[in-house]
């Protein structure tokens, strides 16, 4: 434990100095004891039936191909019952993808020429499920076979240490900043690391990412607006991935802006209360008259999909269902027909830096945790289904 001693400090500025010290040596505490005893994360391993979903196939046909040999034993067997690591599912689409007739089956990864999508999740809301939301999609997305690219464009991190890099202990590596900087900016390839999740690489943020707000406003050279510089430090790895999902920091500066000017998809993540939906109108009011300067200089911006996204969802609470349903009136289908539960499984999870799908179901009230997980899994169901529309597949 930190010794808690009454803080000393009368001076603003030394006594904001004095709580940061203090609070980051908790946090550090607290950080250290989450991910112990290494202080790296992992990721669990999955149940056959859970592995079997992921796949797409039926516990039968798993049976069948392991007896044949065609994919490999898990190396995870107890009580006579097969643990699957992400690796390992991932290993074993690639099998079965090459006997499938279907292409595509198994490994659903772009092809030809379907452009890699990128997806920003924005709103300047503060707490309205934007990070949140962002890594729910990763996992879902990576857990099925995508090569996905979490970007995080928030100062703040909290994508980065979802990805299980600190920022606020010891990380000092190079970040999305060192991409986009005005100044002798390394390749995108330099910045972006592997994450413990198969299937998910991480451009991590930390704090240093908010001086591209200050060069933005004093850089004016014509060739180089802003807004190109996360789209082409993108253009450099399109090869490697087949979805990008950013997050936005809960203001809408030049970083959310260069987002904008990036995405291929935007979603709104919106909860459902007066205030949220009267700053959400507020937000769009701006983010319309930034796109329209963007367009006039020259970008033209085009979206598959611009969706509002309803989260933590209280479907017994009378007012925020009456939000909602005025919303759906209002914009259709615009509004995303899955919606995102509020769950203690949620932010319990969240809590501890995991995703529902980190999760293992016996550590929690089971009915909570299959409620949480049927609405992530209708999110990035449908989201998917809106790339695949994108790609022309569907
Ligand atoms: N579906 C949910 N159920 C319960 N709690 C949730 C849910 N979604 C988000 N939360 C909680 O709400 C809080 C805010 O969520 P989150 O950090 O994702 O919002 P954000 O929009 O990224 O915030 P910021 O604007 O600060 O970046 C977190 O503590 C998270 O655990
Ligand atoms: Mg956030």
């Amino acid at each position: 434990m930190i010794p808690v001693t009454p803080l000393t400090t009368e001076r603003p500025s030394a006594l904001a100095t004095e709580i940061s010290e203090r609070l980051n040596a908790a946090i550090r505490e607290h950080l250290l004891a989450a991910f112990a005893p290494d202080n790296k994360k992992t990721l669990r391993s999955f149940a056959a039936p859970e592995a079997a979903a992921l796949l797409g196939v039926s516990g039968q046909f798993m049976r069948k191909v392991h007896s044949e040999g065609t994919i490999p034993e898990p190396s995870e067997i107890r009580s006579g019952r097969r643990y699957y690591s992400a690796q390992e599912i991932w290993t074993a689409r690639e099998i079965l993808e090459q006997s499938s007739r279907k292409k595509g089956r198994y490994v659903p990864r772009r092809r030809g020429d379907e452009k890699l999508q990128i997806w920003q999740l924005m709103n300047f809301k503060g707490g309205s499920s934007k990070s949140t939301m962002t890594i729910h999609l990763a996992h879902y997305f990576a857990l099925r076979g995508y090569r996905v690219l979490a970007l995080d464009l928030d100062p703040q991190g909290s994508l980065t240490s979802m990805c299980g890099i600190s920022p606020e202990i010891e990380f000092d590596g190079l970040t999305i900043y060192d991409a986009i900087r005005f100044d002798d900016p390394v390749p995108m390839a330099d910045v972006i690391v592997e994450t413990y999740f198969p299937g998910l690489s991480l451009a991590p943020s930390r704090l240093l990412l908010s001086e591209f707000e200050t060069e933005s406003a004093v850089h004016s050279n014509p060739d180089q607006p802003f807004f190109t510089r996360i789209r082409n430090a993108l253009a450099q790895v399109e090869g490697e991935f087949d979805l990008v999902l950013m997050d936005s920091p809960p203001q809408l500066g030049f970083l959310t802006i260069s987002g904008m000017a990036a995405a291929s998809s935007l979603i709104v993540p919106l909860t459902p209360s007066m205030l949220d939906v009267s700053s959400t109108a507020q937000f769009l009011e701006l983010a319309g008259a930034y796109m329209g300067v963007i367009e006039e200089a020259g970008a033209a911006l085009r979206y598959d999909h611009f969706k509002f996204l309803i989260t933590r969802d209280e479907p017994t609470d009378v007012p925020s269902q009456q939000l909602t349903s005025f919303m759906r009136a209002l914009f259709q289908d615009r509004v995303m027909s899955a919606t995102a539960l509020k769950s203690t499984a949620i932010s319990d999870a969240t809590m501890l830096k995991q995703s529902i799908y980190e999760v293992v179901r016996s550590e929690m009230t089971p009915a909570t945790y299959d409620r949480a997980k049927s609405s992530m899994d209708a999110v990035g169901h449908e989201v998917e289904q809106m790339m695949l529309q994108a790609w022309g597949r569907v």
